[in-house]
């Protein structure tokens, strides 16, 4: 009989993939050495990788939490799962987007609050439909940075709910840009997004050049009140240049699915706790995607990245 190749995952990982898994593996989440990884998050930067591993699957598509150069000095395969959590990042993007713009995260959170402590709910409520006066987002100008799987997903949904949308991307693929919304203005200077956008959402990934590229030097050009949805990675960011912004108004709204110790307090900010991918549907999609990938290169030694 021969040996079956082990597989572990380092995060819970939907049984819809790992029960794709044939007879010639074995999923053992306990083995030292497998050939085979999958995760999700799970940070690998301190890992020593097993000396039999071949393959890393990230069921998701960013790779910060994999260190790719040793992975590659090692001779180990990564593959990621690009587009397959796109519907549900794009879904919760525009969630978030036109519920921060009428105010529906502060209106909830202060009902529920005074409520708890007896306030008078009927009271409440004719306050509340006065202080929290929101803004429609038809007619207003989304910039979206970056229109990869999920970029250019959330724009031409935009330009279906009414929006002038703006879109900025150097890299974008030829398949992406035929996709692309002809209502999506493409620019090809990203300062005329910061410039003219009522609302920024970014879709790229965390590099030496992206890191901490939103600070104090592009908050300038901003326009008053912006609106910022970061659904990409927190550390694109600059932490304390944008809690100053939220207190100086420069930014209205800083709607983050990566909360952290210091953007949880930010005046305005939204902090969502990762719930981008978090849909039953992009589970599933993404654990099929990742283990389909590692059988298939485990197999055959095919580099398949969809
Ligand atoms: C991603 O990079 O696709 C997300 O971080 C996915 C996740 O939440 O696992």
């Amino acid at each position: 009989m021969s040996k079956k190749t082990t597989v572990k995952t380092l995060n819970a990982i939907s049984e819809k993939g790992l029960s794709l898994l044939t007879e010639d593996y074995q999923l053992d989440e306990q083995a030292d050495n497998p050939e085979g990884i999958v995760l999700r998050s799970y940070n690998m930067h301190d890992m020593t990788f097993p000396s039999n591993l071949k393959a890393i699957a990230r069921a998701g598509a960013g790779v910060n939490n994999i260190p790719l150069d040793r992975a590659t000095e090692e001779g180990i395969v990564v593959f990621n799962t690009p587009g397959a959590n796109a519907n549900a990042v794009k879904e919760l993007v525009l969630t978030s987007l036109m519920a921060s713009s009428r105010q529906i995260f502060d209106g909830i959170m202060w009902v529920k609050t005074l409520a708890d402590q007896g306030a008078d709910v009927p009271k409440l409520v004719e306050q509340g439909k006065k202080q929290f006066v929101g803004k429609e987002i038809s007619g207003k100008t989304l910039g979206v940075i970056g229109l990869g799987a999920i970029g250019a997903r959330v724009a031409n949904d935009a330009v279906e709910l009414g929006m002038d949308v703006i879109g900025y991307d150097p890299f974008i693929s030829i398949d992406m840009a035929w996709n692309l919304s002809r209502a999506v203005q493409r620019v090809l200077d990203i300062q005329e997004v910061f410039e003219k956008a009522d609302y920024i959402t970014m879709h790229i990934p965390l590099t030496d050049d992206t890191k901490e590229m939103f600070n104090k030097d592009t908050f300038k050009v901003m326009k008053d009140n912006v609106y910022i949805l970061n659904f990409s990675r927190g550390e694109l960011v600059h932490d304390d240049d944008m809690k100053q912004a939220l207190e100086d108004g420069v930014v209205g709204k800083y709607i983050t699915d990566f909360p952290n110790a210091k953007t949880l307090t930010m005046k305005h900010a939204i902090p969502i706790p990762h719930l981008g991918a978090s849909s039953e549907e992009s589970e599933e999609n993404c654990a099929i995607m990742a283990v389909r990938q590692l059988m298939d290169y485990l197999e055959t030694g095919n580099i398949k990245n969809s």
